[in-house]
């Protein structure tokens, strides 16, 4: 006998659990299969980001910003520290700790909102076409089972793509597991892709004391981001001591017992090199999970990127199938996910919720951060928009200044015409938060003048974001 449910989740991540929760708070009968296993071998809800992702890569990016914080900028303000040094294994300690308060924490939910965690692998193995409930085999943990479901939502998430001829050990050839869970820092530590992973945890690892080489395949940087941020983060990561070559090939990654791991690439200039390492990270984007999964088995196939094809509102091109986060089209970003699985628990209901995808909010976890929501100004041109621009820096700001965190800028991009916002770009300490404004501002599709006349506290970074909205308009005040 299979047990019935209104809804299963294949998946725990921040997309599936939150999908599973918003599902219950809205009285439906919900499931949810998840496989993880931790490194003690027991089972763990949260998925990449609680696990080997977001969470544990920000307790390592803070403990490593605290010793630069103590090592580089503490005689700054007049205080002077000596004997600082760095103990790798309390630090991933307190890392794992961390996480597993989270993982814990999804647990305790789905308990509180009556959420079934259907421990395994979850399969699609057919559907009852009569009834029109599908059938979910969960199997791997010791007897499997059968469950059935009108409605089944699909998060089973990404895992790190790797390059052909290039064996991840996690142990020297590293991807974000392997990465957030070195035994000690790396003297010489080389990374492969300038994205957001390596951005991250090369700058975690380099302010541990680790010599960081970045290899990027695109002649520019932060492709993604807008033209004036990419331009600052590289000129502030090459002089934090970030070694960042651009429009690189590689061609070989091999491990010597004596020389470490040894790439080799053709430079920008086509020339031949060598770069030795003792650590490699491979972060060259990652791929959608979809292996085992059963798509055939009710008639689905992923697209030749792997990706389950979706509309606007996750639904499939089957009733009562949906699927969301990294394994559908869009950014794969916790957040985004997290939204689409309040989407589809709420159009399961019967009620038409939304999600406008240009004002999802893009972080980088560097230090400064880098955040943005909505156009660059390189897409406004292209797209032949007519557009001003207004930028102010934080080293004109006091609360900045005072903190020792002036670096960077807020760029507000807004339409000529009727002024309103079109993007907002940070690079600065807390762009994590100070884009949260932009994100309100532009889903109630505010002015920059909206902005201007709104009180910002003093002395604050968010004056920053004022003054940037203000200068669209030629009057920053400050400046
Ligand atoms: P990414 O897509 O951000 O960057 C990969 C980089 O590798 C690109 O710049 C690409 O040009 C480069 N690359 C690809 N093939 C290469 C090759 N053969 N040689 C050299 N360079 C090569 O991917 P990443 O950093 O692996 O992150 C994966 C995903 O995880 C991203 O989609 C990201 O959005 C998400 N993520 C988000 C975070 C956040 O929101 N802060 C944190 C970490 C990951």
């Amino acid at each position: 006998m299979s047990e019935r449910y209104d809804v299963v989740v294949i998946g725990a991540g921040p997309a599936g659990y939150i999908a599973a929760i918003r599902a219950a708070q809205l009285g439906f009968k919900v499931a949810c299969v998840e496989k993880w296993r931790n490194p003690n071998g027991e089972l763990a809800l949260g998925g990449t980001c609680l696990n080997v992702g977001c969470i544990p890569s920000k307790a390592l990016l803070a403990s490593s910003e605290e010793f630069e914080k103590i090592t580089h900028h503490a005689a700054d303000h007049g205080i002077q520290v000596d004997g600082v040094r760095v103990d790798v294994a309390r630090m991933i300690a307190r890392k794992d700790a961390i996480v597993g308060k989270m993982t814990k924490g999804i647990e305790f939910l789905f308990r509180k909102n009556k959420i079934t965690w259907l421990k395994g692998h979850g399969k699609l193995v057919g559907q009852n076409e009569n009834e029109a409930m599908y059938a979910i085999e969960i199997s791997g943990e010791g007897e499997s089972q059968l469950a059935e479901a009108r409605n089944v939502i699909i998060a089973t998430g990404s895992k790190a793509r790797h390059l052909p001829g290039i064996e991840v050990d996690n142990k020297t050839v590293l991807d974000n597991e392997g990465a957030l869970a070195l035994g000690e820092v790396p003297k010489r530590l080389g990374v492969i892709g300038a994205g957001v992973i390596g951005l991250e945890l090369g700058s975690v690892w380099r302010r541990l004391g680790a010599k960081v080489t970045v290899l990027e395949a695109l002649p520019s940087f932060l492709a993604a981001a807008d033209d004036a941020v990419a331009k600052e983060a590289h000129k502030i990561f090459v002089k934090q001591g970030l070694d960042i070559q651009l429009g690189v090939k590689i061609a070989k990654v091999e491990v010597d017992k004596k020389k470490g791991v040894v790439v080799s690439y053709t430079d920008a200039q086509g020339a031949a090199q060598t770069l030795e390492v003792d650590k490699l990270i491979v972060s060259v984007g990652r791929v959608p999970n979809t292996d085992g999964l059963g798509l055939d088995a009710v008639g689905l196939t992923a697209n030749d990127r792997g990706f389950i094809e979706v509309d606007d509102h996750c639904q499939t091109r089957l009733p009562g199938i949906f699927a969301i986060g990294d394994v559908v089209r869009g950014p794969m970003l916790a957040h985004k996910g997290e939204d689409e699985g309040v989407m589809v628990a709420e159009t399961i209901a019967g009620q038409k919720p939304h999600i406008d995808y240009n004002t999802i909010p893009w972080v980088i976890y560097t230090s400064p951060e880098i955040a943005w929501v909505g156009q660059s100004e390189q897409q406004l041109k292209q797209a032949g928009r007519d557009y001003k621009a207004g930028q102010f820096p934080f080293a004109a700001n006091g609360r900045a200044l005072g903190m020792g965190l002036a670096e960077g800028f807020v760029k507000v991009l807004v339409d000529s015409r009727t002024d309103e916002i079109l993007g907002v770009h940070i690079i600065a300490a807390n762009a994590s938060d100070l884009i949260s404004e932009a994100a309100v501002a532009m889903e109630f599709k505010a002015s920059a003048e909206d902005i201007g006349r709104i009180c910002h506290p003093h002395p604050s970074m968010s004056e920053v974001v004022r003054e940037a909205a203000l200068a669209s308009d030629k009057r920053a005040l400050n400046m």
